[in-house]
């Protein structure tokens, strides 16, 4: 039996996940629990925080964690301890979830709905490795307090030990490997110490695998090339927080965020897995958002978590078919195509699927 905890979470969140539990039932229903929680907003309406215990001890026992979204629209002024996105963030340094896979693939069908010239994303894949335990995300000190002079200051400190930097380049090469074999690792080491100590160790690891081709690039020069030309990437390792900027950008240039799955994932096979998009408050219960990245997000579940890669082919090829028959979701829309909803969107997977 596979035990998959479910946690959809804020806005779109729901809409998304309802989708992506259709489609994992109907592929792998009767060998899988599913087992719901709240998170996020919900957790602070049903247990007064947003990672209420009860969640918390069904995430540690679940085998993998299909997630959809955590984040209310203007909760980052309140305490850090009620911010929806402050559950996801323990959640992934407390299962030790430390890699964070984010492809970015164009489907050919939604060339014309990325940003840039057709001819500039045309074939793109790409994987951003997000490191997400370390960095400026959980450093300390931090805090906003007031100084000696009485003025108010703001702190955070951007943080990395070696070996979290060793453990990340080793899942980067590792999977470069069974990509094109190119690694470009990213960092600010002009400017920051902490970078300096990850330029050095990404470098000596990296002799290790000498079949992968690796190079460095600053944060600043990758977020420019990535625009420019982002067809020279394979996979980008980064650390956690230009990890997290770099991963919108690239996600962007495929048309659409809500088509973006990720994986969460630490030495074992549990994993976290869900939609790059976030709650989306915008467009929360209209039934207008893609659940297509929630979708490939359970893709990736069953291939991580359970190494059941044909069930995870399955359910890619299904929204290939999809796209390919031409059903849009508002987001990747073009003139003279039909427009519908979420749960149609997901209907269309399912029929697919069979
Ligand atoms: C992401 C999100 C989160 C992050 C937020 C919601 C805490 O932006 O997963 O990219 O910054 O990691
Ligand atoms: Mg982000």
């Amino acid at each position: 039996m596979m035990h998959i905890a479910v946690l959809p979470g804020d806005g779109i969140g729901k809409e998304v996940t309802a989708q992506a539990l259709r489609v994992l039932k109907a592929v792998v229903g009767k060998e899988a629990t599913f087992t719901e929680a709240p998170i996020g907003g919900e957790g602070v309406k049903a247990a007064g925080v947003p990672l209420p215990p009860e969640t918390f001890e069904l995430a540690k026992k679940a085998d993998a964690i299909l997630f959809g979204a955590a984040g209310l629209p203007g909760d980052e002024l309140g305490p850090r301890h009620l911010r929806a996105g402050s559950a996801l963030l323990t959640l992934r340094r407390e299962l030790k979830l430390f890699a964070n896979f984010r492809p970015a693939i164009l489907y050919p069908e939604l060339a014309g709905a990325s940003s840039l010239k057709p001819e500039l994303v045309e074939g793109l894949d790409l994987m951003v490795l997000r490191e997400l335990n370390g960095d400026i995300y959980y450093g300390a000190p931090r805090g906003i307090s007031t100084n000696e002079a009485g003025v108010r200051e703001g702190v955070n400190t951007m943080r990395y030990t070696e070996p979290e930097i060793e453990r990340i380049a080793h899942v980067g090469f590792k999977a470069a490997r069974g990509r094109r074999k190119k690694l470009c690792s990213v960092d600010k080491a002009n400017v920051l110490e902490t970078m300096v100590l990850w330029r050095e160790t990404v470098t000596r690891i990296g002799r290790q695998y000498p079949d992968v081709e690796l190079r460095h690039l600053f944060v600043d020069a990758a977020s420019m090339e990535l625009v420019r030309a982002p067809k020279q990437f394979d996979l980008i390792l980064a650390p956690n927080m230009f990890g997290d900027i770099l991963s919108d950008a690239a996600a962007m240039l495929t048309g659409s965020i809500g088509m973006l799955p990720s994986a969460s994932i630490g030495d074992g096979s549990k994993g976290l897995y869900e939609p790059v998009h976030g709650s989306a408050p915008d467009i929360a219960g209209k039934d207008a958002a893609n659940p297509l990245a929630a979708i490939l997000s359970a893709a990736m579940l069953l291939r991580h978590s359970f190494g059941r890669s044909e069930d995870a082919g399955r359910i890619e090829r299904a929204v290939r078919a999809v796209l390919a028959a031409g059903y849009r979701t508002a987001d990747i829309i073009q003139p003279g195509q039909e427009k519908i909803g979420t749960a149609a969107m997901g209907s269309a997977v399912l029929v697919a699927l069979r």
